[in-house]
């Protein structure tokens, strides 16, 4: 992938991210991360075997309360991931941006959003900086721990916390990193695994915007 516009402005970021990281010592909160298993997971969504998507009740990156029935009327990118992942969101995210501009006028009926996985880091203030790295239109939601494990769960997601010292305020999430698409209907059509390219995208959601 080019490097364009988009990725250069992530390097303060990446800055940013580093020194929040080494000064996130106190902050600490109970855990949350999937009850079931990320084979069984990925399993569901794969095959298909199990409804995906359904309600949240969530926050946006301005503060504001956001339910999936705001959305109705849209095709939703649904992406679930965190603000300090270093590689796959950023690259995902990058490429949901990159589709929106490659839909043109199109992706006026398009509304990509970004439901974090971590949200003791991901505060409205750090969704509100880091959104519009990817896209004008991409809208971050957090929310409590509580309303983030329902919608994960809702989607299937897999999500873990992994510590990487005896400091537990130092982690990762490990997560599974599918692109939903979601009809104007709330219904849910099918999943781009994680490193589709832009161009692929925009190609399998042109035929529905028609
Ligand atoms: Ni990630």
């Amino acid at each position: 992938m080019a490097i364009g516009p988009r990725m250069m402005r992530l390097r303060p970021l990446a800055v940013l991210s580093a020194m929040l990281f080494a000064t996130w010592t106190d902050q600490a909160s109970a855990q949350i991360e999937s009850r079931r298993s990320a084979a069984e997971l990925m399993d569901a969504v794969m095959w298909n075997r199990e409804p995906i998507g359904g309600a949240f009740a969530l926050t946006d990156q301005a503060g504001r309360a956001r339910t999936d029935r705001d959305f109705r009327g849209k095709y939703l990118l649904v992406y679930f991931g965190f603000t300090f992942c270093p590689d796959v969101c950023p690259t995902d995210l990058q490429a949901i941006g990159l589709a929106m501009d490659q839909l043109g006028a199109r992706a006026d009926a398009v509304q990509p959003l970004f439901i974090t996985l971590d949200p003791a880091r991901d505060t409205v203030a750090q969704l509100a900086q880091y959104v519009p790295l990817f896209h004008p239109k991409l809208i971050g939601l957090t929310g409590d721990e509580a309303a983030i494990s329902r919608a994960a769960e809702a989607y299937r997601v897999y999500f873990k916390r992994i510590s990487f010292a005896k400091d537990a305020a130092d982690y990762t999430v490990d997560h599974s990193a599918f692109v939903y698409l979601v009809d104007p209907e709330g219904r849910y059509l099918g999943f781009f695994p994680p490193g589709t390219p832009a161009e692929r995208m925009v190609e399998m959601i042109k035929p529905h915007l028609r």
